[in-house]
């Protein structure tokens, strides 16, 4: 099963004590644990982003007291470093292995040994968790634009503020742009689905599977996938009913 390539003697990974890295990397099997660890540490950074983001619901005082324990906490270019570092991982894994197991299908299906039709394995669970896992892609990166570096063109930012930053009323007048409103829902729901499989998946890809756990872990998995993605979801659904109206409809102001 593993694929270890050939390791770099002498090379920079060699003089950083980081061998055991590449071996890690390079062989399927720890390709696999490399995005487990990775996939069960961004369901924890989403169970403490939705805690956050909850507050929205208690108010703006709230949530900016929230949002700017964050911003002016010293840990917090840290904490983005790592989450940064375990999303590109993550997707990196992504990539090589949905191309590892299209490989191997090929090879299968050239040998004609398999008597599964391969219309049954055209789109298995990997393709399914591919693309997801690219839609929610494509929806962290309009996220970061325009709640991360507020550069949506058609979103009223409010003035800007280093130490108080006016986070509830930009992220209401986000979540109020009717394309944001259709495009954090769609990308909640995709969420939720990428974790109804990837979840229970992330434990199996730890060696962590066995017949009698196996089930209730699955079950978890599913219960989780429901509670954050509805959860989420909730957000762009009520907040914009919810919030005072003045926070939603504003003249555009100019933002950094
Ligand atoms: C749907 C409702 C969501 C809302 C209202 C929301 C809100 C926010 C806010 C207010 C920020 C902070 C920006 C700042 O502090 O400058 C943020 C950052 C971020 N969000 Fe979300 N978020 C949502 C969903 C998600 C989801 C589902 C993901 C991941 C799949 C996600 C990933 C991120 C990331 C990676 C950051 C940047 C963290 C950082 O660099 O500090 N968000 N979000």
């Amino acid at each position: 099963m593993g694929t270890a390539t050939a390791e770099p003697k002498g090379s920079l990974l060699e003089k950083l004590n980081l061998l055991w890295a590449h071996r890690l990397i390079t062989s399927s099997i720890g390709r696999k644990f490399v995005m487990g660890v990775t996939g069960l540490l961004l369901c924890g950074f989403l169970v403490g982003h939705l805690a956050g983001n909850l507050l929205l619901f208690s108010g703006q005082h709230e949530f900016d007291k929230y949002a700017a324990w964050i911003h002016n906490n010293e840990l917090t270019p840290l904490a983005e470093a790592g989450l940064l570092v375990l999303f590109l991982a993550h997707i990196y894994l992504a990539f090589v292995t949905t191309l590892e197991n299209r490989e191997a299908r090929k090879i299968a299906y050239a040998r004609k040994e398999s008597k599964i039709p391969e219309r049954s394995l055209a789109f298995p669970p990997s393709n399914w968790m591919f693309l997801s896992g690219s839609i929610v892609l494509l929806f962290v990166l309009l996220h970061l634009a325009d709640l991360r570096m507020g550069v949506r063109p058609d979103i009223a930012y409010p003035q800007w503020n280093e130490e108080a930053p006016p986070m509830y009323v930009m992220t209401v007048r986000v979540l109020s742009n009717p394309v944001s409103r259709v495009i954090y829902i769609l990308g909640t729901v995709f969420l939720g689905f990428h974790l109804s499989h990837g979840f229970s998946s992330a434990f199996q890809s730890l060696g962590l599977s066995h017949p009698k756990y196996t089930p209730l872990i699955k079950a978890i998995g599913i219960l989780f996938a429901v509670v954050i993605g509805a959860g989420f979801a909730a957000l762009p659904v009520l907040v914009p009913e919810l919030a005072p109206r003045e926070k939603v409809v504003a003249p555009a102001e100019p933002h950094p």
